[in-house]
Parts: structure tokens; C-alpha cells; sequence
């Protein structure tokens, strides 16, 4: 079966009309569907005393605390209990709605409060989260619609990029209570689209609908990533929109999308530079190579000017995890460097790690 948690109050708005492409397509495919249409279930959004029917402790009241009794008595205020069966029978769930500041609506916010229980989404006696989260085994996907045009939803637009945006739910919710994330499907700039830009969406929309159960998934770190202090070990990339987007280096944290200061390079007196394209295929080499490699350059002069975090590929089909940019006094110093014998075992690990294009060039004068 196929949930679709809907959250639009308009029969004729377009989100509407994104939710009837879904349920026909996976009827027409022979699925079960479900829709639980918050605003025509007039669905409580608010979480209090009365979502229990019996209380553990009704003098000092605590949510989660009674969510997770409740989970255990089987006492949740029937309109959260029929949501729970719905989930317990769903084999896939789609979130339907338009984004209200950033996130989802109020009344789907309020189905995720009183839902996805401490105990019966997450937590419980054994704290299970993330990948062990009890929707593990079902996917979950996001249908979405913006005022604000796509451009605005781009790394460098006003909005910052969609992934960013949608990443609290993206990890802090669905991921949380364990589903296997599908990338989401977005109508950007709904409100100033052309009839036939809407319905081209709708078709789209029914084919990313119709591979629901095939489509590759987003990229979570697993646990394995995570060290006893549920940090990323040193050494693991961040790969993760939410963990790359930290401001303050981790001081725990050896990886290598830490950004060394930007040296201004008009002010010094480097002639030769080095591009490095990176893409990584084994995170093991990275940690290691961070901390020897560094020194051996200095000592022919050389010096890193920039490294990226995330790179957007905007044309031609390498897909880099980084670019980074060395500055070196002169071509003699930046060969010298390549060709040190010490830096041998480490250039070999990171061929051994990554696919990796190098470019060595003189500034334009
Ligand atoms: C309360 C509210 C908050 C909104 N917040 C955002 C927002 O944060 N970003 C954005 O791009 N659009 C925002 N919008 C615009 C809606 O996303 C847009 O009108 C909607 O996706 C259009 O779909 P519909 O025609 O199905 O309602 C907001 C609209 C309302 C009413």
C-alpha cells in the first residue's frame, strides 16, 4: 500500500492536482492507495494531554514520555492510532504539499508530532533512529511546491539550494525515523507558471510516481561513517548537504572539505598553480593523506588557495566530490613536490582512493 499524507485545504490548487497524478498512476500500476488529507480530516495539529487515553504520569507532563507508555499500552487517542495502522500497512509514503516557510504546512508538522511516536516511529527502550528507525524497509518521498521560481532555489540564489532547504526534513524527519529517502520531486514558481509548464509538471510528476519503488535513493551517511561520538571518523568526507553546510570547522574533524583561508592570490608572489579534480571512490585514504601531505608541499613552497565543499557540475560529465586549488612559487618547485619521493606512498593511496584530474599551469600575466 501507498500512503499520500496530504496537507492543501483547495480542491483546485495545483498541489491538488499533484496528488490526484499520484493516485491515479499507482492505481493504474495496481497499487493500493491511501490518502490521508489533513485539511479534510480536519486533522489536530496540536500535541496535548488528550492525544493518551490513559496517562503515565498526569501531574508532570511530558510527550514523549507518554508517547512511548502509549506506544506500550496500545492508549494512543484514536485519530493517531489510525494513522499508525496506515503507516504500519504502507510500503511507500509521499508527503504531499506546498512549502509554507521552508517546511511543510502546520497540520502536517502536527501529524509528525503526534505520529511518528517516540516508540513506535523511533527511540523506544532501544533508542532506535536513523537507519535503524522503525520505517526501515519503506520509502518515502517529498512532492513539493515553491512560490519562489527555481532560480531562487540554487546554491547561489536568494533561497539557497532546494536540497538545503529541504534537509531538516530530509534527514531530521524522514531519515530519522528510518525510510529510505527518495530524491524529492519540486514544482518550483507554481503561482506565476504557465498552464502548460503545469501540466508538463504533472506528466513528470507521474514518472518519477511510477518508479517509486525502483528510483535510487538520496545519500545518507550509515552508521559505519560514524564514530562512538556519532561524529562523522576522521577521515569520512562529508557527503551530506547538512554536514557539509557547517560554518565552524568540527574541531574533531579531519576531513577534508575544511576550508583552509583563502589566500588572495594577486599579493603574493606565486607563479605556477595546481587544479586537482577529485572523486572519490573509498573515503579510507583521505584522513591520512590530509595530515602528510600538507607539510611535504610546504617545503617546495607550495600552498593550497581554495577548497571547495560541494561542487555543482554545471557542464561535462565528471562528477568531482572536490576541486582544489595550490599555489606554488614556480613550475619547478610545483614538479618538484609531484615528484618527491615521500610524497610517493600517499600520491599512490589517493590513486589507489579517487579518480583524479590534475592541471598544472602558470598565471596569465
Ligand atoms: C503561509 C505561506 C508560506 C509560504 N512560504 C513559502 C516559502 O517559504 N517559499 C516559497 O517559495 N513559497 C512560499 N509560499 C508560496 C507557496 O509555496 C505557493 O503559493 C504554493 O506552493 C503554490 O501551490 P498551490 O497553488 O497548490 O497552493 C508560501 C505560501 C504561504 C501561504
Amino acid at each position: 500500500m501507498i500512503l499520500i499524507v496530504y496537507a492543501h485545504h483547495e480542491p483546485t490548487s495545483f498541489n491538488h492536482a499533484l496528488l490526484e497524478t499520484a493516485r491515479n498512476t499507482l492505481l493504474r500500476q495496481g497499487h493500493e492507495v491511501e490518502v490521508s488529507d489533513l485539511y479534510a480530516m480536519n486533522f489536530e495539529a496540536r500535541a496535548s494531554r488528550s492525544d493518551f487515553q490513559e496517562m503515565r504520569d498526569s501531574v508532570r507532563f511530558g510527550y514523549s514520555r507518554e508517547q512511548y507508555y502509549a506506544n506500550r499500552t496500545g492508549s494512543f487517542a484514536s485519530d493517531i492510532a489510525v494513522e499508525m495502522d496506515k503507516l504500519r500497512r504502507a510500503d511507500a509514503v509521499i508527503f504531499q504539499f506546498p512549502l509554507w516557510w521552508f517546511s511543510m504546512p502546520a497540520i502536517m508538522k502536527g501529524w509528525v508530532d503526534r505520529v511518528f511516536a517516540n516508540g513506535f516511529a523511533y527511540g523506544g527502550s532501544t533508542g532506535q533512529f536513523f537507519e535503524r528507525g522503525m520505517m526501515a524497509g519503506k520509502r518515502a518521498m517529498i512532492c513539493t511546491t515553491t512560490g519562489g521560481p527555481s532560480y531562487t532555489f540554487s546554491p547561489a540564489g536568494m533561497c539557497g539550494s532546494m536540497e538545503a532547504a529541504l534537509w531538516p526534513i530530509h534527514n531530521g524527519i524522514l531519515r530519522f525515523v528510518g525510510f529510505d529517502v527518495l530524491p524529492p520531486f519540486v514544482v518550483n514558481g507554481v503561482d506565476i507558471l504557465d498552464r502548460e509548464t503545469l501540466s508538463a509538471a504533472l506528466d513528470a510528476y507521474a514518472q518519477r510516481v511510477s518508479r517509486l519503488q525502483e528510483d535510487e535513493l538520496m545519500f545518507f551517511h550509515p552508521w559505519s561513517d560514524y564514530a562512538g561520538d556519532m561524529r562523522l571518523k576522521p577521515g569520512i568526507q562529508a557527503r551530506t548537504i547538512g554536514q557539509l553546510a557547517r560554518s565552524e570547522p568540527d574541531e574533531a574533524d579531519t576531513s577534508v572539505d575544511e576550508k583552509p583561508a583563502a589566500i588572495p592570490i594577486l599579493e603574493t608572489d606565486m607563479t605556477a598553480y595546481m587544479t586537482v579534480v577529485l572523486t572519490v571512490t573509498d573515503t579510507e585514504w583521505i584522513g591520512e593523506y590530509i595530515r602528510h601531505v600538507p607539510p611535504i608541499m610546504e617545503r617546495h613552497g607550495g600552498r593550497p588557495v581554495t577548497v571547495s565543499g560541494l561542487v555543482d557540475v554545471l557542464e561535462g560529465d565528471v562528477i568531482p566530490s572536490q576541486i582544489a586549488h595550490f599555489a606554488f612559487p614556480n613550475m619547478e618547485a610545483l614538479n618538484a613536490f609531484m615528484e618527491d619521493p615521500e610524497y610517493l606512498p600517499w600520491k599512490e593511496a589517493r590513486q589507489a582512493g579517487a579518480n583524479t584530474l590534475i592541471f598544472a599551469f602558470n598565471a596569465a600575466k
